[in-house]
This record gives C-alpha cells, sequence and structure tokens, in this order.
C-alpha cells in the first residue's frame, strides 16, 4: 500500500485496539478496489474523545469505525444518526461528507447478511442469544425485525436481559420473547449465538453453555473471532452442529461499513472469501 500527498484517511477509534483486525480488512478492501485510501488505528481514551474527533474532522478523515469504549458516548458528537444507529443506540460507523458527521451501526446488518450467506432460514425459528451487552443488544434489535417466532435472551447479570427483553418487546409484538436464565434445557432452540465474550482469548478454555443442553440439530453462531475456533464452535462440530464463525460477521460488519463509506454496494464475495481464508 503506498500513500501521497492525496491519500485519504480512515481509521478505529477505540481501546483497547492493538489486537483488532480491522485495519487489515480495511486496507485489503481499499487495495482490491484499487483506492487511494488507508485505514489505521488510533487509541483513544475516554477523555480524549471530544478532541479526536475534532481532530478527525480537521484533518478530512473520510470515515471512521468507533469501538468499546465510545459506541455510545460518540453519539453527541455526531450531525446525524441513521435508523441502524437510532435503534441500537450505539454507533460504529462513521461517515465524514463536507466535514458532517453521520453516525451508523453495521454490528446488527452484519449479523444478517452473515446468516443470509449462510443460507440460514429465520422464518418462524427460535434463537437464543447468550449475553446481553452491545453486540448482543445489535443481534438482539435486528433479529426482532426478522420473521423469527422465538427469541431468549439468557445473561450473567440477569437485570441486563430483562431490560433488554422489555425493549424487544416493544419493537415487535409478532415474536415471543423470553428470558432463559437459569433455564437447564435449551433444546428448543433452532439457533444459538454466543454474543458475550466468554471463550475470548486468552480464557480460551471457557464455553458460555454446555453443549450438552442444545439440540444437535441448532446452528452455533459465535461472534468471539479470537481464537478461530473457540471452545464453543469446537465442542459444537464435535457433536456434530453446524457452525458460523466470529471473523465472519467481523467481515460482514466491516463490509457493511466500507459500503456506506462508498456510498454503493461493492462486490462482496471475493473479497470475502479471500479474507475467510487469511484468518481461518
Ligand atoms: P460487547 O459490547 O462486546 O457486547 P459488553 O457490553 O461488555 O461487551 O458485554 C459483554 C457480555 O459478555 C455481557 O453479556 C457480559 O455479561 P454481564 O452483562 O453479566 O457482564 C458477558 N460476559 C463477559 N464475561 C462473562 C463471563 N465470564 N461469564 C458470563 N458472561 C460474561
Amino acid at each position: 500500500m503506498e500513500t501521497d500527498a492525496d491519500t485519504k484517511l480512515y481509521a478505529l477509534i477505540g481501546n483497547p485496539v492493538t489486537k483488532s483486525l480491522s485495519p487489515f480488512i480495511h486496507n485489503y478492501v481499499f487495495d482490491f478496489l484499487n483506492q487511494n485510501k488507508i485505514y489505521i488505528a488510533h487509541k483513544i481514551d475516554k477523555g480524549n474523545l471530544a478532541n479526536s474527533i475534532k481532530a478527525i474532522k480537521a484533518l478530512g478523515y473520510g470515515g471512521i469505525n468507533v469501538t468499546t469504549p465510545h459506541k455510545i458516548n460518540v453519539i453527541e458528537y455526531l450531525d446525524d444518526l441513521d435508523v441502524s444507529a437510532k435503534n441500537i443506540g450505539a454507533v460504529n460507523t462513521i461517515k465524514i461528507v463536507e466535514g458532517k458527521l453521520m453516525g451508523y451501526n453495521t454490528d446488527g446488518i452484519g449479523f444478517l447478511d452473515m446468516l443470509e450467506e449462510n443460507e440460514v432460514e429465520l422464518r418462524g425459528k427460535k434463537s437464543l442469544i447468550l449475553g446481553a451487552g452491545g453486540a448482543a443488544r445489535a443481534i438482539a434489535i435486528i433479529l426482532a425485525g426478522t420473521q423469527i417466532s422465538h427469541l431468549s435472551v439468557s445473561n450473567r447479570t440477569n437485570e441486563r436481559a430483562d431490560l433488554l427483553i422489555e425493549e424487544l418487546r416493544q419493537v415487535n409484538k409478532e415474536i415471543v420473547f423470553s428470558n432463559a436464565f437459569k433455564k437447564h434445557n435449551f433444546r428448543e432452540f433452532d439457533l444459538v449465538i454466543n454474543a458475550t465474550s466468554v471463550g475470548m482469548f486468552p480464557n480460551i478454555d471457557e464455553t458460555p453453555i454446555d453443549l450438552e443442553m442444545i439440540n444437535e440439530d441448532a446452528i452455533l453462531c459465535d461472534i468471539v473471532y479470537k481464537p478461530h475456533l473457540t471452545k464453543f464452535l469446537k465442542l459444537g462440530l464435535e457433536r456434530g452442529h453446524r457452525v458460523i464463525f466470529g471473523i465472519e460477521m467481523l467481515i460482514a460488519q466491516a463490509l457493511a461499513s466500507q459500503e456506506i463509506w462508498q456510498g454503493t454496494k461493492i462486490d462482496k464475495v471475493e473479497i470475502k472469501r479471500e479474507l475467510q481464508e487469511r484468518f481461518s
């Protein structure tokens, strides 16, 4: 990747950012599209968020991704929010046009894209989301807009799950929402999504649920992508489950950010294939 005086800047802001795969993914896309753009990562503390946004505007960045801990706090510095960010209440993508900052959230849409690519049928299906944090919220809200019949949430801190379920009930009256806290039988679920950080490096021997409690026909998704093969998915594969890797969602949400910045659809099939091969 070469830069010159016209190179357009893109970045990730968050803390920590050192282990992020986003620079690799986005620079790969810019190269693939033969564009004079570069993507870097900035470690930004909470106290520096306001100044960083000012700097990003002043330096003429084309767009940024936002990660922990700024996904909610960044909203006050934006000029407008897309419906995706409004619904989720958090921003992971900002597009900057003539100094105006527009906030989006591609976590949910990335998740749906990934299910679609894996030809997962949602109509009438029952889903279980493990977790009630930011990622779980984005996934739950997007699933609440689909034709699933039942959505359950289970979280270590039960009150967070209750709050999320209350909110989901306002989004769609057709779906049955429930709390699966302390439930011991998850056999009714067709789709089980780990949206917690359980199993993430360095705690790679942890799994968010006892697989024995799940129906063997259930499809398992993990948002954790480090390691690629989490304990949850490894045990799932051993039991014959169909599994979807965290890297697939990461790539899908990154490509959704790219389409926002590019202002047009991009040919994602080849990019995804190449990227997934590199990370698996
Ligand atoms: P993110 O934005 O990545 O979702 P988060 O909002 O901090 O991050 O949420 C992390 C999720 O992982 C939460 O559901 C958290 O459960 P709590 O709400 O009880 O904190 C869950 N989580 C993290 N570590 C966990 C652990 N060791 N066991 C069970 N759940 C865990």
